[in-house]
């Protein structure tokens, strides 16, 4: 099996999420290939909420990597004022591939809830174009810069599982 880890991250969370995935999908068999999505532009947090309001797809540094050899698409992001964080839309905008990959998602956020609309719309967009997302999941960062990630790794390794069981059964 293949999967692609797509993720974008401003501040490293996401960025250690999707190690954490990649780790614990390579430790079950599986071909990895983790992809980072860079912005041309670097934002600040005013320039985050001003991408938001203005529902911006930011310039992207490299193409989007083509998802169409892949079984399995991870794709993670940050939670920005409820929303998926605006190089989502790039990221989006730039899938090649016609429908009918199968997507788990991931997004970090700061709020416990926080993940939950977030995850929502970017299923709703991706299921519009024809994709399938078969989990989603949220990883708590806490607001304090320094505070350590609270059960990354088992929480990592329990949405893997989840995702694994899920698309060998066939689900
Ligand atoms: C502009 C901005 C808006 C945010 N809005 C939310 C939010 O609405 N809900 C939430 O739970 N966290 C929010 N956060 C916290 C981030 O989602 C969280 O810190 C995330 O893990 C950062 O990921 P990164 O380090 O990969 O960039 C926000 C952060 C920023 C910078």
């Amino acid at each position: 099996m293949k999967a692609l880890v797509i993720f974008y991250s401003r501040t490293g969370t996401t960025e250690r999420v999707a190690g954490l995935l990649a780790d614990r999908l390579r430790s079950d068999g599986v071909e990895v290939t983790l992809e980072p999505v860079r912005t041309e532009a670097k934002f600040g947090i005013v320039s985050c909420i001003r991408q938001m309001m203005a529902k911006a797809s930011p310039a992207l540094i490299q193409p989007v990597p083509d998802i169409s050899g892949y079984d399995l698409v991870f794709l993670g992001f940050p939670v920005w004022a409820d929303m998926p964080a605006s190089p989502v839309n790039s990221i989006l905008g730039g899938l090649k591939a016609p429908g009918g990959r199968r997507f788990a998602l991931f997004a970090t956020c700061g709020l416990s809830e926080g993940h939950k609309a977030a995850l929502s719309i970017v299923t709703s967009r991706l299921v519009e174009m024809g994709h399938e997302v078969v989990a989603g999941r949220g990883f708590l960062r806490g607001f304090l810069r320094k505070q350590p990630l609270p059960a990354t790794a088992e929480a990592a390794g329990e949405f893997v599982a989840e995702v694994l069981s899920g698309t060998r059964l066939g689900c």
